[in-house]
């Protein structure tokens, strides 16, 4: 039996459900061609938005490592250490949208079929902010981007009225969606940042808004550890630091997190599902828990800036997993989306042992002591 890698979502066909995120691997029209031809599904721009942006002195990410022996958390790069996560605290595209809209519509003649979403992001508060957000919507989608990403999201802005601090207001995330589906002719994301006590609030004013899908998540608020040798941040400008993104492995679980408590609240809305996506199992989670695409950033970054190794593993899972479950009569993503996002309950529906079985939680498990079947207490 064939698979069909292809999906609908938000409206919009992709070839397949893999997007780039918007950051560096889509920054420039080089970066998007190669992504393209090495068959990524669609891209995410970088964030474009209409104020000036200078970035800090030096490097604006870095990766983390951590060793086996001592699970030693560094940016020091070291020998047989794997990836713990990204930090950065880039700021958004540094281009202008004039720079940008040649380009949106160059990219989008050479792959018609390929999806292009333009990111954008201006302020808040005021008239004038709702406006900037309206003339980016309409110039990305007149150049023929397929859909507009909202940033709502980015935890480390230069302005107060910008990026996360409107993913933080309910009231700005609905006022600002309204803006631009007012213009909009073409699908809106909203992409909320995870650093909020409950995204389903803010996905709700979205909604309310008129959003099309929410993608989460964006990278969640860090800093970089402190050298013990130096006492430096590990990463840093004059010795100062700011909180910035974490990306990356260490996100993975919490950023299904978020995700299962978005699409378990909205299980008829579209999710696209972003954080420690490297290879198809992780995707997988996110699919199983009701996405219609995965979007990745820190595993592209790694391989040759945009990914072409990851894209050709994520393609090769996803067939291998599709065939594997073709006795299940599964032929595409859709036969599988959200299938597990009902097994997330209450912990007060979570089995418990009978009395006569119960330790008093001594069990076999590691970081346990061994079963103490005289502390066993419950009557
Ligand atoms: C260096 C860097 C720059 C980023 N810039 C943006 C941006 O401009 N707009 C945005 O929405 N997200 C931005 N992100 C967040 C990513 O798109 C993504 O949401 C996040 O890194 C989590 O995915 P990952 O675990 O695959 O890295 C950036 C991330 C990194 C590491």
């Amino acid at each position: 039996m064939s698979v069909d890698r292809s999906v609908t979502f938000t409206g919009i066909h992709f070839e397949n459900p893999f997007l780039l995120s918007s950051a560096p691997p889509t920054e420039s029209e080089s970066n998007i061609t190669r992504a393209f031809e090495a068959g990524w599904g669609g891209v995410v721009t970088k964030t474009i938005g209409l104020h000036p942006v200078v970035n800090v002195y030096g490097a604006k990410a870095k990766f983390m490592r951590t060793s086996p022996e001592d699970a030693n958390v560094s940016m020091k790069k070291r020998p047989g250490a794997a990836l713990h996560s990204s930090w950065n605290w880039e700021l958004i595209s540094d281009k202008t949208l004039e720079w940008w809209a040649p380009r949106i519509r160059r990219i989008k003649e050479a792959f018609p079929n390929k999806v292009l979403i333009a990111s954008i992001m201006a302020g808040s508060g005021n008239d004038k902010e709702l406006r900037h957000w309206q003339e980016l919507a309409e110039t990305a989608q007149g150049e023929g981007a397929d859909g507009l990403e909202l940033n709502f999201s980015c935890p480390h802005m230069d302005r107060r009225d910008m990026g996360s601090n409107i993913g933080k207001d309910q009231g700005l995330c609905s006022v600002v969606t309204e803006a631009v589906k007012e213009v909009a002719k073409v699908p809106v994301w909203c992409k909320l940042t995870p650093a909020t006590a409950d995204i389903v609030v803010e996905a709700a004013a979205c909604f309310r808004g008129g959003a099309d899908a929410i993608v989460s998540s964006n990278t969640f608020p860090s800093i970089p550890l402190i050298d013990p040798e130096t006492l430096e941040f590990e990463i840093n400008v004059d010795g100062l630091v700011s909180s910035g993104g974490l990306g990356g492995p260490a996100i993975l679980p919490l950023a299904l997190a978020k995700m299962a408590q978005l699409t378990k609240a909205f299980p008829d809305r579209s999710f696209s599902g972003i954080g420690g996506i490297s290879d198809f199992n992780q995707a997988a989670s996110y699919f199983l828990l009701g996405c219609g695409t995965v979007q990745v950033c820190t595993a592209a970054m790694l391989d040759q800036a945009v990914g072409p190794n990851v894209i050709k593993r994520l393609l090769s899972g996803l067939d291998k997993f599709i065939e594997e479950h073709a006795k299940d009569g599964w032929k595409s993503v859709e036969d599988f989306r959200g299938i597990r996002r009902d097994r997330i309950v209450l912990q007060s529906e979570i089995r418990r042992p009978e009395s006569s079985e119960y330790y008093s939680g001594y069990e076999t498990v590691e970081g346990y002591a061994a079963p103490q079947p005289e502390v066993a207490v419950r009557a």
